[in-house]
């Protein structure tokens, strides 16, 4: 076999352990499998592609790849678990910045030669992939700025934004048009920069326009487009694999978009339009809104209403991740579990801050998957539950969802805590959730609230347990 095809083999078996990676991930029992899978068809596809066709010159390779590889190696070991959808935005920037850079290198490339209709349509991948990377790449630095409370949460709400919106994709439209006109006749660049600069604005624009609660839809949404991003670079390059994969990730984002817009009771164009959930992290007004008394709790008074009850649900969120309480929660969990008290997890799909961040935390725990229950499978059982412990969660347990129609987060789907019998919060203050939004949950006659970090909380419940 010739090396061009070795290298096609190479990229096929890459493309089958990418997918059988999609599949592992879909589910928390397969994860790591689909872990090694995507490494193993990383490797194999990096390895194909700088032996195979990328270029002569390895010494710049090899020195940008262990720049590279440092950067990322540092970053990884560096980050913590709370960081980590910001990283992941950040990351989808870079993305987004290389399509623009290989769109631009390969308009310019000298050494290129397309002809008649080829190179017009070189020339549309070339537009296509610096348009849709621009969006991803300054989409993306928005979203880690508000991920990252550098940027305030609260939604950009412009006089006439859908107006201004509507101008510049007309206008990316128009200079489309002549850049693929004067492009053929040799020209074009000032257009490609024009739009360029257009497309920045719109991704700048889309993100500070969408509020606080609607981010975990941005997050996935910028998936995807990273993805359609590194799709549009493989056309440009003529890469197979790259085409393969870009779609891969473009159509799994989108399809995490659709579960998250669900998850969320939001249409995907609302969001997209932006305005909902107003900003993070708050302190509440607490003088200004009456909503009755808040009784605390201590931690024996804690343990001994778990050790008393059959039915305890555990609704963990941003908190837990916060603390890093989630080992301590699976002690208490294995030692009431023990005293035959039936312990489960409620699972909101929009807990914490990245799709599947409790499922991680706790599986990181060893806490056993069949305990841990989505929203929808355990949303009725609340009746039955005798307590239920809300763990650094705000937002996913707030009524006012459900009871008021002027609320941000009105019409979210969230776990009905209050209808078990007892109630109790963990959380340092009175302060709000990201959407920075009051929760009636804390005033409910039969809520308890234990002030405090969670860890520190629950170290003290588990002692006194
Ligand atoms: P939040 O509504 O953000 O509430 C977290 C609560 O944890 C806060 O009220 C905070 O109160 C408490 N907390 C923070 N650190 C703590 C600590 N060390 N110990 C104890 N408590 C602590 O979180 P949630 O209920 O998980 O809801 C998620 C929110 O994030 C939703 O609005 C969602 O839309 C948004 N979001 C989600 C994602 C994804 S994809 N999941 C992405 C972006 C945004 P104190 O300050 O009083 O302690």
């Amino acid at each position: 076999m010739n090396s061009a095809g070795i290298v096609t083999m190479s990229y096929i078996a890459a493309t089958v352990l990418f997918i059988l990676a999609l599949g592992g991930l879909s589910n928390p029992e397969t994860a790591r499998r689909g872990n090694w899978y995507g490494i193993a068809g990383m490797a194999i596809a990096l390895l194909a592609t700088i032996l195979g066709v990328v270029t002569q010159q390895y010494v710049t390779l090899i020195v940008a790849l262990l720049i590279g590889g440092s950067i990322g190696l540092i970053l990884a070991r560096r980050v913590q678990m709370t960081q980590m959808p910001e990283l992941v935005a950040i990351l989808h920037s870079l993305v987004g910045l290389a399509a623009v850079m290989v769109g631009f290198a390969s308009f310019m490339d000298p050494s290129a030669h397309f002809e008649g209709v080829e190179h017009t349509i070189h020339n549309i991948e070339v537009y296509l992939g610096i348009l849709i990377g621009a969006v991803t790449f300054s989409g993306s630095v928005i979203a880690f700025g508000k991920l990252s409370a550098r940027i305030s949460g609260t939604p950009l709400t412009l006089p006439g934004r859908h107006l201004f919106n509507l101008g510049l994709l007309i206008a990316a439209i128009w200079f489309g048009r002549e850049f693929v006109l004067q492009a053929a006749a040799g020209g074009g660049l000032e257009p490609l920069i024009i739009m360029t600069v257009i497309a920045l604005i719109f991704g700048i624009h889309m993100v500070m326009a969408i509020g606080g609660a609607d981010m975990p839809v941005v997050v996935s949404m910028l998936n995807s487009y990273s993805g359609w991003a590194a799709a549009a670079t493989g056309f440009m390059l003529s890469n197979d694999l790259l085409i393969v994969t870009g779609a891969l990730v473009g159509s799994s984002g989108a399809i995490l978009s659709y579960i998250m817009c669900r998850a969320m009771n939001r249409k995907f164009l609302a969001v997209i339009a932006g305005g909902f959930g107003t900003g993070g992290g708050t302190v509440a007004s607490v003088g200004g809104e009456q909503q009755g008394e808040v009784v605390p709790i201590d931690a024996q008074e804690t343990a001994a209403l778990l050790a008393g009850a059959r039915e305890v649900m555990i609704v963990p969120g941003y908190g837990m991740a916060v603390a890093q309480a989630q080992h301590i929660v699976y002690e208490i969990t294995r030692a009431l579990r023990d005293s035959k008290v039936n312990v489960r997890f409620g699972i909101h799909p929009v807990a914490g801050r990245m799709p599947g961040h409790m499922n991680v935390l706790l599986a990181e725990a060893k806490v056993p998957y069949d305990i841990v229950f989505e929203m929808d499978e355990v949303n009725e059982d609340f009746p039955n539950v005798d307590v239920s412990i809300v763990i650094g969660a705000n937002d996913i347990v707030n009524p006012s969802a459900q009871e008021e129609p002027d609320s941000p987060i009105a019409g979210m789907p969230v776990l009905e805590v209050w209808k078990g019998k007892t109630t109790i919060v963990l959380k340092r203050s009175m302060a709000t959730g990201y959407a920075g939004v009051q929760n009636p949950l804390f005033f409910k006659e039969n809520t308890r609230m234990l002030f405090g970090d969670a860890k520190d909380s629950l170290d003290a419940v588990f002692k006194a347990l």
